[in-house]
Order: C-alpha cells, then sequence, then structure tokens
C-alpha cells in the first residue's frame, strides 16, 4: 500500500463521506476508519465499503493513547485525517465536559501519538519516504458570530466575494478570514477552537506537520437527525412540528457535505505545512427560508399538495445566545488549490432530501436507537 491513513470520526457524517471517497478514490491507500461509535456514529453510514480490501474499521476512542500508538505503529500510519469529536451545539450547552473530553483532550490524545510515531524519522516515513501529516477538522464557529447587516428590504445578494460558481448570497459585508481571530461562543466552539490551538501548538514547538480546515455548515445524507436540515425533514415526512429557534432569523452558510470530503482530499494531499484553509460554500440562507424550502421539497417528493406542510413551523424558545450569522471566505482555497463549490443549493436539498426519503429505515433505525447494535451484529467479538 502506498500511503496508511487514519480517518477519526469516519462512522459519522462527514467522517463517513470521507472515508468513502478516500477508499474509492485511492485503492492503494489503506483507509483505517477509527471511531468509538457514540450515539453519532452508525456503521450502516459505511455499508457498502465493509468489503472493500483498503478498508479497515477500528472501534477505538482518540482519548486512548496507548491504544492509539500501537495502532500506528502496527498499521505504519503516516497520515491522520481528524474529524472525531462531539459536533452538536445543543448538547454542548446541556454538556460541556463531553465536549472538552473528546475534542480538546482527545485531539491531545491523537497529536501524542502522532508525534511519539512520527518525530523519531523527522516526520517522514523510513520504509515509504512518504511525508506524514496530521490535517485537523475544524469549524467555522470558532470564529464568532457576525452581523447582519444586509439594509431593510434589500434581498440578497447584494455582495458578491465567490469568484465563480455557486450562489453568492451574503447577508452582510463582513466574512470569516483565515486570520480573524478567535471569538468562539458555544461551549462547542470553545473546545473545537482549543483543539485548533492544540494543533499549531504542536507544530509550532515539534516541528509536527499539521494543516487545518475551518469548514461552514455541512448537509447531505448521512447527517444525525437532531442537526437542522435532516431532523427538519424526518420532521416534515412524520408531519411533526419543526421547532424553529427564536424567529428563524438567523444564517448559516451551507455546503453540501461531498464538496467538503473534497477539499479535505485537496488539502490533505496539496495544503501547504502549517496553513490553514476556509471552506465554504458562499451560500448564505436564514433559518426560516432553509426550512420553507425543506418543506416545499419534502411536499413536492412526497406529492403532498404545495404548502401543505406550513403550518408545522412552531417557533419556539431561542438557542442560548444563539449565533446570528456565520459566512466564510474561501477564496484562499479556491485561488490556491482550485477547489469550488459544485451545486446550487436547491439542487443539494433536492438531493439531499431524495436521499433521506429513499432511505427512511435508516431514518427509523436511527431515531429509534436501533443501529447500536450494528457493530455487534457485524464485528461480534472480533
Ligand atoms: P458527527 O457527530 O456526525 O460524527 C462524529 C463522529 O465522531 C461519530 O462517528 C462519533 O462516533 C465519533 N466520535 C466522537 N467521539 C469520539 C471519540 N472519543 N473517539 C472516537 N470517535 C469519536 O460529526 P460531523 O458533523 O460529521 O462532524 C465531523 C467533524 O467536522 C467534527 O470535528 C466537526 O467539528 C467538524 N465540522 C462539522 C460541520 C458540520 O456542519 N457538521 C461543519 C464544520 C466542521
Ligand atoms: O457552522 C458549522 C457548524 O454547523 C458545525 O461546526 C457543527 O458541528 C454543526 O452542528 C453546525 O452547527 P449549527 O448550530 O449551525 O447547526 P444546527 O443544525 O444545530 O442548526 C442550524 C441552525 O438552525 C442554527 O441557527 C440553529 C437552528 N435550529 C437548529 C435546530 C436543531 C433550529 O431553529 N431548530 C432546531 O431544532
Amino acid at each position: 500500500m502506498k500511503r496508511s491513513i487514519i480517518i477519526t470520526g469516519g462512522a459519522g457524517f462527514i467522517g463517513s463521506h470521507v472515508v468513502r471517497l478516500f477508499v474509492e478514490k485511492y485503492p492503494d491507500y489503506r483507509i483505517i476508519c477509527l471511531d468509538s461509535l457514540t450515539y453519532a456514529g452508525n456503521l450502516a453510514n459505511l455499508k457498502d465499503l465493509e468489503d472493500k480490501p483498503n478498508f479497515k474499521f477500528v472501534k477505538m476512542d482518540i482519548c486512548d493513547f496507548d491504544s492509539v500508538y500501537t495502532l500506528m505503529q502496527l498499521e505504519k500510519v503516516d497520515g491522520i485525517i481528524h474529524l472525531a469529536a462531539e459536533s452538536h451545539v445543543d448538547r454542548s450547552i446541556k454538556d460541556p465536559f463531553t465536549f472538552a473530553k473528546t475534542n480538546v483532550l482527545g485531539t491531545l490524545s491523537l497529536l501524542q501519538a502522532a508525534k511519539a510515531s512520527w518525530e523519531p524519522h523527522q516526520y517522514v516515513m523510513p520504509e515509504s519516504g512518504v511525508a506524514c501529516r496530521f490535517h485537523h477538522i475544524s469549524t467555522d464557529e470558532v470564529y464568532g458570530a457576525l452581523e447582519l447587516t444586509r439594509p431593510d428590504g434589500v434581498e440578497p445578494p447584494f455582495s458578491t466575494k465567490a469568484s465563480s460558481g455557486s450562489h453568492h448570497l451574503a447577508y452582510g459585508e463582513d466574512f470569516f478570514t483565515e486570520d480573524r481571530s478567535y471569538q468562539p461562543h458555544r461551549p462547542y466552539s470553545a473546545a473545537k477552537a482549543s483543539s485548533d490551538h492544540f494543533v499549531r501548538a504542536f507544530h509550532d514547538t515539534y516541528g509536527l506537520p499539521v494543516v487545518v480546515t475551518n469548514c461552514s455548515n455541512n448537509y447531505g445524507p448521512y447527517q444525525f437527525p437532531e442537526k437542522l436540515i435532516p431532523l427538519f425533514i424526518n420532521n416534515i415526512r412524520l408531519r411533526r412540528p419543526l421547532p424553529v429557534y427564536g424567529r428563524g432569523e438567523n444564517v448559516r452558510d451551507w455546503l453540501y457535505v461531498e464538496d467538503h470530503a473534497r477539499a479535505i482530499d485537496l488539502v490533505f494531499h496539496k495544503g501547504k505545512d502549517a496553513e490553514t484553509y476556509n471552506i465554504g460554500g458562499f451560500n448564505e440562507w436564514k433559518n426560516i427560508d432553509v426550512i420553507k424550502l425543506l418543506i416545499a421539497t419534502v411536499d413536492r417528493q412526497l406529492g403532498r399538495p404545495e404548502g401543505a406542510d406550513l403550518d408545522l413551523i412552531t417557533f419556539v424558545t431561542d438557542r442560548a445566545g444563539h449565533d446570528m450569522r456565520y459566512a466564510i471566505d474561501s477564496r484562499k482555497l479556491q485561488r490556491e488549490l482550485g477547489w469550488e463549490p459544485s451545486l446550487q443549493f436547491e439542487e443539494g436539498i433536492d438531493r439531499t432530501v431524495r436521499w433521506y426519503l429513499s432511505n427512511q429505515d435508516w431514518l427509523d433505525n436511527v431515531t429509534s436507537g436501533n443501529y447500536q447494535s450494528y457493530y455487534d451484529e457485524m464485528y461480534g467479538n472480533r
């Protein structure tokens, strides 16, 4: 095998797409999916890869330094793409400690294992001559929140920043660039920010070869239905209330998950050492507009009359300290590595809704918790 790479969190939403892309695109790489299978990890997300000769699943906690280090030695690992994390903002408000443990201490444990494995041979694999790399996957939320500065009554787009390609919607003049200072507001983003700092500190202190990417909101197949888009698709299909936080005025910049996976592939292979690359869709939407689009799309695909489910919209108490607007400036990635989002949002939503409606067993298994016995069925005591 040409390379041996650990992808952490590969049984989760984004991780499963990254694992799939790497397993299929690089048959001469050994791809090891390392995941502890928390409530968010689901082996059904990787079912189509089970029999691929270059794929291996290992159930392991990133906080377990000894096991990670041993695995790296056994498998002669030369790259880590690190996605494992607690990822849901609402859970972090209820239970910040778990977020500090996984996102901060778990990342530190992986960094230590990478350093201990690679430093003795100056971060180049002795037999293959491959340069080692630690790619840390982070979020736009570390930069804090932006204001809505769109003048009243003017519908977007009123500002364009992307060079070409996707929608150029913007609800303000200000964007997150890579040199923006960190200002996390939620326990989730505080823990992610802390992990980003540790990654950079390991580069600056020990010379660990690292690269960091900060991405905006992802959507697409296999996302756990606690996040806005899959939760609302599921609720619309079952005609359940749609709990819109506050007035639904908050803005997020949405990116189709496969576009994120492509960006990770590019940065892992071609990004410059110790650099940060922002990844985003230049595709800002107010939550309420996303929700109306979801209702229209689900209703159309299920053959329900137009607008039939608009009455499911239910305004509820806002998320504590709800960040108003996230907007990523990803021109560096476009300029330096030639990446661009590939899908218009309406097309991506159409595809996403179609996937969830065609995979209602997956949704039912996840919402009932049945999927958590899947590991025992597949792997038993191995
Ligand atoms: P997810 O919650 O769907 O998946 C997380 C995965 O990590 C799960 O499979 C879980 O089992 C695993 N995991 C959790 N704790 C672990 C531990 N201690 N040891 C091993 N595995 C563990 O998350 P996601 O939405 O796919 O996000 C993946 C990464 O991308 C995260 O680091 C997140 O911060 C980042 N990110 C997510 C988004 C987004 O919109 N979802 C956007 C930008 C960045
Ligand atoms: O910006 C990147 C981040 O995007 C990632 O780092 C996180 O891991 C990911 O969870 C996501 O965070 P958000 O908080 O933006 O995503 P979420 O899907 O939870 O919410 C999107 C918006 O919808 C947000 O403004 C809150 C709102 N919302 C969410 C839920 C779950 C609702 O109005 N009602 C809901 O029930």
